[in-house]
């Protein structure tokens, strides 16, 4: 069974994406016809340093989220520990690993950590309380007696055992959703069934209290573009942060997911982030890719018009004080979540792997990082 987050990502994308792949099909055929299509993979400049060691210039740190296969490959250890300063554990932290069963297992979670801490990598913890990646027992189990130990126990457990450790917790996750129909457009999952909408405040309580240093982040998805879904999503976020800012909840940041598509356009997002600022929040952009799903053409292309998704976000946003740090949700193609098994709206009709991220299969610069660190240079 496909996860939930998968049709969700997949039902709020198609629509606007059908009609767009249909479109591009169209001006392909017509480009080819008239044989202007003529592209070619440059990287303009080369820089000898590393994705994070420009964005420490600028007084941000770029990372990317890893899993275990990072114990499996000595060749990507020696590679990516040169370009990135943070890790966020893709799987590793959630609820369908460290409780897959009633009992706690840290192990994954204890891994990840302990390399980022022998790297000297800032280690953003992921994530307390989201509607997927629950284990089956907790969905059967939970009900209005029990939500609220369910939910103290875990934060508890999970973040004393890593107090001091770790930079940022994403502590809730996609928890707005306008489609579900409330009037605070929060998304109908397990925690607020049960628990009602002040889940997300004792949420905030419960991570404060078990680690008081750790940066507390609301992570949010699809709130980048310009499409009403995505508008309304922001401006749900905003009134949420609105009301636990008036509520003195101990929330710190929002985590912009940017998992971004071709065509996208983000004339909206600079203003957001602008408010979301002046609200006191930081910002993180926590799980950056761009998915090449609907982008006809060859390598070269797909690359040229990844790179300019990048380009287009990160220039739009880069120059907000409140932006704090920048991950990629992955950082080289060869492992990519797109990749690892069929995703219904996000696997290539052509069944082609994707090349959502700043590197290839072999660990070659590509485009998208080229653009990442021209965006990152910008920074005033
Ligand atoms: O590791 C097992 C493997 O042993 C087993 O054979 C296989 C069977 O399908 O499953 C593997 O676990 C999968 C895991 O990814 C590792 O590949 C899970 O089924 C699958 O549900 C899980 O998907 C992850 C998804 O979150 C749900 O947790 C993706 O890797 C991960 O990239 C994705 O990340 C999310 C963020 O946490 C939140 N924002 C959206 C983002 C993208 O979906």
């Amino acid at each position: 069974m496909k996860n939930l987050f998968e049709y969700n990502l997949v039902k709020a994308l198609k629509s606007y994406h059908l009609k767009l792949f249909k479109l591009g099909h169209f001006l392909i055929l017509l480009l080819s016809v008239t044989g202007s299509l003529a592209f070619t993979t440059t990287v303009s400049k080369t820089y000898k340093e590393s994705l994070q060691s420009i964005a420490k210039e600028k007084g941000l740190f770029y990372g990317a989220a890893l899993d275990d296969y990072i114990f499996q490959d000595k060749e990507l250890q020696t590679a990516i520990l040169k370009d990135i300063g943070a890790i966020t554990p893709e799987n590793g932290c959630k609820w369908d690993i460290i409780r897959a069963n009633k009992d706690f297992n840290f192990s994954h979670c204890d891994r990840l950590l302990d390399f980022a801490r022998s790297h000297d990598l800032i280690f953003r913890g992921h994530t307390l309380v989201w509607h997927v990646a629950n284990p089956d027992w907790l969905n059967k189990e939970i009900n209005p007696s029990n939500a609220d130990r369910l939910l103290q126990e875990h934060i508890n457990k999970v973040m004393s055992r890593y107090r001091g450790k770790v930079h940022s917790w994403d502590v809730v996750n996609e928890i707005v959703a306008p489609e579900d129909g409330r009037p605070d457009g929060l998304r109908k999952n397990i925690w607020l069934q049960n628990l009602g909408g002040d889940y997300i405040e004792k949420a905030f309580i419960y991570a404060k209290k078990a680690d008081p240093n750790a940066i507390l982040v609301y992570n949010e998805i699809l709130i980048e573009n310009d499409s009403k879904e995505a508008r309304a999503k922001r401006q749900a976020t905003l009134q949420l942060l609105k009301k636990l800012k008036a509520k003195k909840v101990p929330i710190d940041a929002l985590g912009i997911q940017a998992h971004l598509w071709n065509n996208d356009t983000f004339n909206e997002i600079g203003t957001f982030i602008d408010e979301v600022g002046k609200l006191g929040f930081s910002v993180y952009i926590t799980e950056l890719d761009v998915s090449d799903t609907y982008i006809q053409g060859d390598l070269a292309t797909r690359d040229k018009e990844v790179a300019k998704l990048y380009s287009d976000f990160l220039n739009k946003i880069i120059n907000y004080s409140a932006i704090k740090g920048i991950v990629t949700w992955g950082w080289s193609d060869k492992y990519s979540w797109m990749n690892r098994h069929e995703i219904p709206g996000i696997t290539r009709e052509d069944k082609q792997p994707l090349r959502p991220h700043p590197v290839d299969d072999r660990f070659l610069k590509k485009p998208a990082w080229q653009a990442i660190a021209d965006a990152l240079q910008q920074r005033n």
